[in-house]
């Protein structure tokens, strides 16, 4: 079967050559063995991940981050390769450059410039403010926070929750360093298995993007357990503009058998609504937005929301540029804050308002508040 029988056309096809050509990817290429370098671009060009074993094991041979993938895809350690920006092996040099692997880097820095706010913003009482960290890894983003942010070191517990051992005595040795020991602690249990404390803020960072959508709000739904009621939970998802943007990537993350969901905006907002959390906003890794995150807060009560009312209602929410997913695409690299500027406009503060009943089990509506609904509490269901 031709490449244009199979569906794709001539244009995908110089598309895709295009990407190949891009610097990161040709320095990784020159690298390459002939034989490898030769499968690697036929597979990417068609469209395809069989027979890549000799990709995969070249990979395996000379890139530190493929053989932590390989050997547990979503491991935190490959992130910290990303986040220190420092490579060990040749062909590590890759995921640093390329844009993918440099979006995670930019994650952490939107996560470093909007958690002071939100995590400050609970209720000002006695008690310090508890921060509990799902599948933290090391827990850099808390941290880089805490040590930037002297005066809340004192007023914030901040608690990361991780299965993997080896991640968490690398954040044990960096709260240390930075002199943290006191405000951060560590638990090597399963997210579902710690013991609730009613914490102020609960953190979800890199965990849904290689879920199926359909399994995220049971997850999202758990973790209400861990928030205290009117507290706020930040979840990230991968977004369709991290493989539009960067489909050399995401061909290579296959073929180490990491396989990501990605999610477009609105799907991503929909989320927190089909799981029982009330949206109160949502930021980016500005300018390319490869990740979504995600801010809600848990209700004491809450409507049961089926899927597709989810969808319907947070649809409602999306400025028209972001209504289909084409638009939601739309989230194309820019510098321009103008170009930002209408959904920034549309979310900023934006505090749901749910409201009742479209007869199928869902809400009938979302508003931000002051469109549509005033700036009124909600009437929660
Ligand atoms: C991709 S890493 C993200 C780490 C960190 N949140 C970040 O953004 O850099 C995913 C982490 O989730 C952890 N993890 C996976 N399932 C978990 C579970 N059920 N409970 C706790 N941690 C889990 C993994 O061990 C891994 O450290």
């Amino acid at each position: 079967m031709s490449k244009v029988e199979s569906g794709m056309s001539f244009a995908d096809i110089a598309e895709r050559q295009a990407e190949l050509d891009s610097a990161p990817v040709q320095a990784l290429l020159s690298l390459m063995p002939p034989d490898v370098r030769r499968c690697f671009c036929s597979q990417f060009i068609g469209g395809w991940i069989a027979e890549t074993e000799s990709v995969r094991d070249w990979f395996a041979g000379n890139s530190e981050l493929a053989r932590l993938v390989l050997g547990n895809p979503g491991s935190a350690l490959a992130f910290e390769i990303l986040y220190e920006r420092t490579t060990r092996e040749p062909a590590d040099r890759y995921f640093l450059e390329c844009r993918a692997g440099y979006r995670v880097f930019r994650r952490l820095w939107a996560l470093h410039s909007h958690l002071p706010e939100l995590i400050t913003e609970s209720p000002q009482d006695e008690r310090a403010f508890l921060v509990d960290n799902m599948g933290s890894g090391p827990g850099r983003d808390m941290m880089g926070v805490l040590a930037e942010h002297k005066g809340l070191r004192e007023r914030t517990d901040v608690r990361c929750i991780d299965t993997d051992p080896a991640a968490l005595d690398i954040g044990r040795r960096m709260a240390a360093e930075l002199g943290l020991s006191r405000c951060v602690s560590f638990d090597p249990v399963s997210m579902f298995a710690a013991k609730p404390r009613s914490a102020d803020v609960v953190l979800l960072i890199g965990i849904l993007c290689p879920i199926p959508l359909r399994a995220c709000p049971q997850i999202l739904r758990r973790l209400r357990t861990y928030c205290r009621p009117g507290g706020t939970l930040v979840f990230s998802t991968a977004l369709t503009s991290m493989v539009e943007g960067d489909p050399v990537s995401d061909f290579i993350m296959r073929i180490l058998e990491w396989h990501m969901n990605y999610k477009t905006v609105d799907e991503s907002v929909g989320l927190a609504a089909s799981a029982g959390w009330k949206l109160k906003g949502v930021f980016f890794d500005e300018p390319l937005r490869y990740h979504c995150m995600v801010v809600a807060q848990r209700q004491d009560r809450v409507a049961q929301l089926s899927p597709r009312g989810a969808r319907r209602h947070t649809a409602a929410m999306l400025p028209p540029s972001l209504q289909s997913p084409k638009d939601s695409l739309g989230c194309e690299p820019t510098d321009d804050p103008r170009r930002q500027q209408p959904f920034e406009a549309a979310f900023a503060g934006a505090d749901s308002v749910l409201e009742h009943d479209a007869g199928d089990g869902g809400l009938l509506e979302v508003y931000p508040r002051g469109i549509g609904a005033g700036d009124q509490p909600g009437r929660e269901i």
